[in-house]
């Protein structure tokens, strides 16, 4: 692979050597694959766990990371190609790319949506400006999907259940209530993820307003022909936690309203009973809850959710650590 910029382009093959050797660098976490090698790692948006992450992990490997933050500690960059930069920007991505380039060996980038206007933050092109002028490999590290976070959201569930193949699981992606619209690249992810390891997956939400973008939906369709799982829809929170193995939950902003949050308020704050509770956890078959995290307690999900023995949200967040060291080594081998 050239760049880490979504797991729909990887083989399952690739896909599946990747967790290997997370799981690896779970029970061997000092290595030299990064030795003498360096990350820059562009943060446009807040993280605790993945700049941590992606830190320690190439200092575990060896490696030096180089954390920026374009527009406060680095220049602020211009991302369309012909523009008159007589803005905010300082530089174009084509520069920025071209010199830390010649400086490190990988890039991360984190830059999450405007969220102004769907059709342009849904071409992702921050992310792609990076990839289209970058001589080094480009690691996605939150955009428009979160592939690290699914990464570490598959092994999680394969130490869950003491197994690689989750075919069969029945997987419910709830939405939940939280007071500001997000961003749906986790629920992208963890849709895109779920189907394409097989699982029976149902895409829990309010109303057909909060379904996801068509790419996603699409590539959800494609797994499951190609998995042998299934995809469905429901707007039913009973019948969607009834037997599930696994409540992964996030909150998103509905997409027709995406830019002009005044209207999607009320409609968002119909739904708080969407919150994973202890009620609609009795009903899953013993289920796992997770989440990809930060979370808002008992607005998301209550205390006991939290604390219960089947939260394997911490898990999850350990695992970014596994995986990320696993997609720098591969990725710095090639
Ligand atoms: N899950 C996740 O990416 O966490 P951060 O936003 O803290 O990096």
């Amino acid at each position: 692979m050239k760049h880490f910029l979504n797991t729909q382009d990887l083989s399952r093959d690739e896909l599946d050597a990747l967790l290997a050797q997370a799981a690896a660098f779970k029970r061997t976490p000092m290595g030299d694959d990064l030795k003498g090698r360096s990350i820059a790692l562009l943060f446009f948006n807040p993280s605790l766990r993945t700049r941590s992450s992606f830190e320690l992990g190439a200092f575990h490997l060896g490696g030096h990371a180089i954390v920026l933050q374009p527009g406060k500690d680095a220049w602020p960059i211009e991302f369309d190609y012909g523009t008159v930069m007589d803005g905010e920007a300082e530089e174009h991505i084509a520069e920025v790319a071209q010199v830390l380039g010649r400086y490190v060996d990988l890039i991360g980038v984190r830059a999450f949506p405007k969220f102004v206007d769907w059709a342009v933050d849904r071409e992702d092109r921050v992310l792609k400006g990076f990839a289209k002028y970058s001589p080094v490999p480009v690691i996605n590290m939150e955009t428009i999907t979160h592939p690290c976070q699914e990464l570490a959201h598959a092994l999680a569930l394969q130490e869950r259940f003491g197994t690689t193949d989750l075919r069969g699981k029945k997987y419910v992606l709830t939405w939940t209530y939280h007071p500001k619209p997000l961003n749906t690249a986790v629920a992208n992810s963890a849709l895109t993820i779920a189907t394409r390891l097989g699982m029976d997956v149902t895409l829990l939400c309010p109303t057909p307003e909060y379904l996801l973008d068509e790419r996603y939906m699409g590539w959800a369709e494609q797994n499951v022909a190609e998995s042998g799982g299934s995809f469905t829809v429901s707007h039913d929170i009973e019948s969607a936690y009834s037997g599930a193995d696994v409540v992964y939950a996030k909150s998103w902003g509905a997409l027709p309203y995406f830019g002009n949050w005044g209207p999607e308020k009320p409609i968002r704050d119909r739904y708080k009973h969407f919150m994973v509770d202890e009620a609609k956890m009795a009903q899953t078959n013993n289920g796992a809850f997770s989440h990809c995290l930060p979370l808002r307690r008992n607005i998301k999900a209550t205390d006991a959710v939290m604390d219960s023995p089947n939260c394997i949200a911490i898990d999850e967040a350990e695992n970014r650590l596994h995986v990320q060291k696993a997609i720098m080594a591969s990725l710095i081998k090639q």
